[in-house]
């Protein structure tokens, strides 16, 4: 039996500006209170937009609300001429507990290799915050090499040269079922996160393989995330467009209800 407190984890995306943010933390903190959410049970996580994080830390400081947040992207470098670019220790100023390395929009929009990836992922663990690394394969290479095959070789690739028992958040997140309506079958997710948790035990050892949340993502909504949650190595889900909706997120995260 998994120890593993399951997470569910919301990436907005390029969604939500500052104020919207701030309304949707309170509406999203209201609605779970209100149905005796208990907190311990599953831990849950926002990952706004950069220029949102400082009026989330706020707000959840102030309301004492046992919500994680985290950055969509991290810099591999420490600071310098980088324009545009935001480093790990900006993230950890902010108490930023969490940060989405590897995000297939990522991979595909702004070139990220396995190597930068691999940088990135140093990066943020170099600073004390917990990288979830996301892998997954397109439909192409679905066909090609099924579905393991590119999202272990990405997972292998991102934790190279981490030191044994490192803290890290896996998301598998098939490129064909993201923003598609598409899901995977909780047999698929089971599957892939399965071989993925091998990597881990190589990588970083049989203790870190027994710890670490491996989560699935790709059209997961409110309807489809129980179905998930019962397989033995998907340990929650990174949720995109269902996790801007406040009742639809709600829902995800009380799946067991
Ligand atoms: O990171 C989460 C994401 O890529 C999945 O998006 O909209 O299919 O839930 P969505």
């Amino acid at each position: 039996v998994s120890t593993r407190t399951p997470l569910i984890a919301g990436n907005w995306k390029m969604n939500l500006d500052h104020l919207q943010a701030i309304a949707f933390v309170q509406k999203l903190a209201w609605t779970l209170g209100d149905a005796k959410h208990d907190f311990g049970d599953v831990e849950v996580a926002v990952f706004p937009p950069f220029t949102d994080l400082r009026s989330v830390q706020t707000l959840i400081a102030a309301d004492k609300l046992e919500l994680a947040y985290g950055g969509q992207d991290v810099s591999a470098h420490e600071s310098g001429a980088y324009t545009g670019e935001i480093s790990a220790s900006f993230l950890k100023a902010l108490d930023t507990g969490y940060v989405i390395i590897g995000h297939s929009e990522r991979r595909q929009y702004h070139a990220e290799s396995d190597e930068i990836v691999a940088a990135k992922v140093k990066a943020a663990v170099g600073k004390g915050i917990v990288p979830i690394i996301c892998v997954g394969e397109t439909s192409d290479d679905l066909e090609k090499h099924g579905a393991s095959a590119v999202p272990v070789a990405q997972l292998r690739a991102a934790l190279e040269g981490l030191p044994k028992g490192t803290d890290v958040v896996v998301a598998y997140e098939p490129v064909w079922a993201i923003g598609s309506g598409q899901a995977a079958t909780a047999e698929q997710a089971e599957q892939v996160c399965a071989a993925l948790r091998e990597v881990v035990k190589e990588s970083l050892g049989d203790d870190a393989a027994a710890a670490t949340r491996i989560l699935y993502g790709g059209s997961v909504k409110s309807g489809n995330i129980a179905g998930f949650m019962r397989e033995p190595n998907v340990d929650g889900a990174l949720v995109g467009g269902a996790s801007l909706d406040v009742d639809e997120f709600a829902a995800i995260v009380r799946y067991k209800k």
